[in-house]
């Protein structure tokens, strides 16, 4: 019901404190998804950025041109940083799920205008994220799905098979979310190329990861605009980037021949002139600004150590629950997301034991198992997760069944 009288503000405050109490532990590092925390210097400047630009709107850029250049700023550092070639652009959105929208709604108007493609397709791995079938749901497009090869990555060869005419986008992801692998890009995108057909490097997780790894020494197979046949990529900020939330970039590989296709313009109403790049109207500036100000505060030096920190965390933790008999790591993930299960126990049973002991581990099925996105706040917390991991796999029972299984939507 509509509260009748207002109330006092330190009692909404404390009333929004008592709601929080039932949320996740996100700080102490109980969390595996959805936050991506760098820790409380950083915190701290997103804190003050987010306030600083709490009430303007980015719809239009020419009423707040501060906001105009900052997205500029971290459209630009984004598209050098996966080596987007002169000529390239893109624009800031809401996330990846809404990065992923706008480079397949750009696809399909592609198809349209250059192949007169009126079925459309896309053709995806079938360990791409949900946001592709969101935005074929959203858009109008069938999808085929990829098989994996015995390493988790993209079947070339199937994929192969699977792009006909009425392929309007392929997709690669790098790394995917449920096992943290980096499908075969070279291959997937010149199977798309030489059809003229778009290709998406789904970077949302590995846009501010992979990049920084390759420059502290490990070997990333490409999967950038150095790959010839990729035309769009997006990249999250909010993820590690570790912009708070509402934060990602798409990226085309040529403004004036593929970006057009994602613009929407109007102007047949009394309002004047309306055109706008992604979905949203009214945008939120805040989180431009903490792209923006955390980009500039921690700088490649700053991501080089977050992301070290997070990686060696991750291979910690990874060489832990190799060395617990009953446990598998599926694949071989080559940055900070793993998932686990196991061909001897009931891998959720360990779960609910690991659940009662706070750690917030999301399940996963196809095949069963558990899912960790390493941050750098889990360096501290590695060690504890393990022991717990290795007392849980000794005392689980069985598991409370698929109501306790279910975690709800990870990031
Ligand atoms: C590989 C990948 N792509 C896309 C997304 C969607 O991003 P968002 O949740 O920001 O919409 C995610 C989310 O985890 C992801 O892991």
């Amino acid at each position: 019901m509509f509260p009748e009288k207002g109330l006092a503000r330190e009692e909404v405050l404390e009333r929004m404190r008592t709601l929080k109490k039932a949320d996740a532990d996100w700080q102490g590092g109980r969390t595996w998804s959805l936050i991506y925390p760098a820790g409380e210097e950083v915190d701290e400047l997103l804190r003050d950025a987010n306030n600083l630009y709490m009430f303007e709107n980015a719809l239009n850029p020419f009423r707040f041109p501060s906001l105009r250049q900052m997205e500029i700023d971290v459209v630009g550092v984004t598209a050098s940083l996966l080596h987007a070639p002169e000529g390239a652009d893109g624009c800031m959105t809401s996330g990846g799920t809404e990065s992923i929208i706008m480079a397949v709604k750009a696809a399909r108007e592609r198809a349209r205008a250059e192949r007169g493609v009126t079925k459309p397709e896309i053709v995806l791995p079938e360990s791409a994220h949900p946001a592709f079938y969101k935005a074929a749901t959203y858009l109008g497009l069938e999808t085929k799905q990829i098989p994996l090869d015995k390493d988790l990555r993209a079947d070339v060869d199937a994929a192969a098979g699977l792009i006909g005419e009425q392929t309007a986008l392929v997709v690669g992801s790098a790394p995917n979310y449920p096992f943290g692998t980096v499908d075969p890009i070279p291959e997937l995108a010149a199977l798309a190329s030489e059809r003229g057909i778009s290709f998406h490097t789904d970077s949302c997780v590995g846009g501010f990861l992979l990049p920084f790894l390759e420059k502290l020494g490990h070997p990333i197979p490409p999967f950038d605009f150095r790959v010839p046949g990729v035309t769009t990529m997006s990249a999250d900020v909010h993820k590690y980037g570790y912009a708070t939330k509402g934060a990602s970039v798409v990226l085309h590989r040529e403004r004036d021949h593929l970006m057009k296709y994602q613009l929407f313009v109007f102007d047949n109403w009394p309002g004047g002139f309306y055109g706008s790049f992604a979905m949203a109207g009214a945008r939120p500036a805040a989180p431009i600004a903490a792209a923006w100000a955390v980009i500039h505060y921690l700088g490649e030096e700053g991501y080089r150590r977050l992301v070290s920190n997070a990686y060696e965390a991750a291979q910690r933790i990874r060489s832990g629950i190799e060395a617990i008999p009953e446990l598998r790591v599926w694949g071989d993930p080559l940055a900070t997301l793993l998932s686990f299960g196991s061909e001897k126990i009931d891998i959720f049973a360990v779960a609910d034991v690991m659940d009662d002991r706070g750690w917030h581990l999301d399940r996963q099925t196809g095949p069963n198992a558990l899912h960790m996105m390493v941050s750098p706040i889990h360096a501290r917390v590695a060690d504890t997760l393990l022991e717990d991991l290795r007392s849980a796999v000794a005392h689980h029972g069985t598991s409370r069944g698929t109501e306790a299984r279910y975690s709800g939507p990870a990031d």
